[in-house]
């Protein structure tokens, strides 16, 4: 009797430490991959119930996917298989944000698979005013810097020429706000935030400076339509 206390106190005391820290825990990054089922899911999800799904979505990422905060995250025209882990990851926390982890608590996977079909089907987010010189932000997304303690790859290489992402799950980053970019890249650079797979982005943020960080958050929202 008094074993079994026992290991009902450790349990919780697991589940509830990294809660209560809001630090990504220790364990895989994701528990998504892109295997051919989850691929095939993703594929034949249903953006019409995905678009039902969302309604709650629209207070803070727009009725189409533009957020109006530009701390915020805008959805609209991100490749599914991309939006489609960072909900499960939030589910899982394996991506830390109380907001986000209590917005998908009662989603269904066919649920975060709809929604992220339906975020899909519309047009990214206009091109922002180009904010200050980006020409060391563009040397960064077209060449990299081999240069580096650790060598930073040219972001086009994922991300693509125009920001446009792929769809194996690199997200596009072309229109995107610029406060939410650097944020998000600053969570990396700190490790707050920690589910890209194979610490991708975690690695290449801690070789970049704080402002490049932020120069190039301002050269992706001025990408785009
Ligand atoms: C109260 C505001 C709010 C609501 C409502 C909300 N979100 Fe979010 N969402 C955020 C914020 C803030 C972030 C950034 C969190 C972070 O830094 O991880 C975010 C992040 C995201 C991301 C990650 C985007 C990226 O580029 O990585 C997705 C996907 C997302 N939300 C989808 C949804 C969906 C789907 C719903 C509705 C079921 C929803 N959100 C409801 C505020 C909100
Ligand atoms: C080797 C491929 C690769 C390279 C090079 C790369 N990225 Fe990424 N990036 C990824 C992947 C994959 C993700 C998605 C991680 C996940 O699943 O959470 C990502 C995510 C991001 C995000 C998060 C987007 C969002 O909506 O939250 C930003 C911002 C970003 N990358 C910026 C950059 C910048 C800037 C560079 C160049 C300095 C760069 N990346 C280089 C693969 C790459």
């Amino acid at each position: 009797m008094k074993m079994k206390m026992k290991a009902i106190l450790s349990v919780t005391a697991l589940t509830l430490a990294p809660m209560l820290s809001g630090s990504v825990q220790a364990g895989p990054s994701s528990n998504v991959a892109y295997t051919v089922d989850t691929i095939n899911m993703i594929k034949s999800a249903d953006a019409e119930a995905g678009k039902q799904k969302a309604a709650a979505c629209g207070s803070c990422h727009g009725a189409e996917g533009i957020a109006p905060n530009p701390s915020w995250p805008s959805l609209a025209g991100q490749n599914a298989n991309y939006t489609y882990k960072q909900l499960v990851d939030y589910k899982d926390r394996t991506r830390a944000d109380m907001m986000m982890m209590g917005m998908v608590m009662a989603s269904s996977q066919q649920d975060m698979a709809d929604i992220a079909a339906y975020y899909a089907t519309l047009p990214l987010p206009a091109a922002k005013e180009a904010s200050g010189d980006t020409s060391a932000a563009d040397v960064m997304v077209n060449r990299g810097a081999a240069d580096r303690d650790t060598p930073i790859p040219a972001c086009k290489a994922c991300h693509g020429r125009s920001g446009e992402g792929q769809w194996v799950g690199v997200p596009s980053l072309a229109g995107q706000n610029a406060a939410y970019t650097k944020g998000t890249m600053m969570k990396y650079k700190n490790g707050a935030r920690g589910n890209d797979v194979y610490s991708v982005m975690r690695n290449i943020a801690k070789s970049l400076s704080d402002d490049e960080i932020g120069a190039l958050a301002d050269y992706y929202a001025a990408m785009g339509n």
